[in-house]
């Protein structure tokens, strides 16, 4: 049994078999049954529209149902259930768990309390593992991973998204530009563990600077559900938003990507720009989950 719960836990070689797979999955050689009977447990306890609706295709694709827990007033959680035993009980429902929970380290200890596959949608301010994948597939669909010169710009502090894409690319030799709003860098552990890996972070203070730099502009939203209150978040919100004018120094090839959903960080004019993948990626969620199912539940 493998559970998915940290992109850190995996070699590069298993992401890059992850990747190739989901390409031939792309190219439609799968086969649409691989999964007939089998059940998928959705259990979000976070809002979500592409990570929940991209599992729940992928499974059906696959030939696959699954079971949904929308939302944390629906189930006996909200009658003082522990997680472990919400965990225990849906074990014997199905045969394999997407979990997404605002608690940072909630899908890790969801593992330790399944008898099936975990995969982790999202822990707090933790890790997205399903979606770092989804976005080196993307990179990959325009360009060789291997020493490419990234920006992650907006909430580096609480995004899942940004700790888990930092992770994995220090297996390819990336160069990692920074860029947000002062009191939302990095966590010191991951780039201290990122550092020691041999990975060259470049903090930056202006925009401007980093965009000639780079070839891949990974933007995100600021949580604002992380922060202790709205006032906090109001000071650092809309920092930074990427606009045609500023692209209009960035190397040719450049793609500009975000997990969505954006909120201003993005000028919906750059949407028609063929530096514009950010659609393309959430597209690929299907794929890249459809592969991730297949490793675990096959
Ligand atoms: C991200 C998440 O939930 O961490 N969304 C997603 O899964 N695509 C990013 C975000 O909410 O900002």
């Amino acid at each position: 049994m493998r559970h998915i719960i940290s992109i850190g836990d995996f070699d590069r070689e298993w992401i890059d078999s992850l990747l190739d797979h989901a390409d031939r999955i792309d190219g439609k050689q799968y086969d649409s049954h691989a999964l007939g009977g089998k059940i998928l447990a959705v259990l979000f306890f976070e809002p979500s529209t592409r990570t929940r609706l991209s599992f729940e295709s992928a499974i059906a694709r696959l030939g696959g149902t699954s079971l949904t827990v929308g939302s944390v007033e629906a189930c006996s959680i909200a009658k003082g259930e522990t997680l472990a035993d919400t965990i225990r009980v849906v074990s014997g429902y199905a045969d394999a768990i997407v979990i997404r929970h605002p608690k940072e380290g909630a899908a890790r200890l969801a593992s330790e309390f399944s008898t099936v596959p975990v995969i982790n949608a999202g822990d707090g301010a933790g890790q997205h593992p399903s979606q770092t994948l989804l976005d080196l597939y993307t990179i990959r669909q325009s360009m060789p991973i291997e020493g490419i010169d990234i920006a992650l710009i907006g909430d580096l502090r609480y995004g899942r998204t940004a700790h888990s894409l930092a992770s994995a690319l220090s297996h390819y030799n990336a160069r990692l530009h920074t860029l947000c709003p002062r009191g939302l860098e990095l966590p010191e552990t991951l780039s201290t563990r990122l550092a020691e890996k041999g990975m060259e972070i470049i903090p930056h203070e202006n925009i401007t600077d980093i965009i000639p730099e780079v070839d891949v502009l990974y933007v995100t939203r600021v949580q604002r559900e992380r922060f202790p209150d709205s006032a906090s978040y109001f000071n650092v919100s809309s920092s930074y938003r990427i606009t045609p004018e500023l692209l209009s120094d960035a190397k040719k090839h450049l793609i500009v990507l975000h997990p969505l959903p954006r909120v201003d960080e993005i000028d919906p004019r750059v949407d028609e720009m063929p530096h514009a993948k950010y659609f393309e990626q959430s597209r690929n969620g299907v794929p890249v989950r459809m592969a991730m199912l297949l490793q675990v539940m096959q």
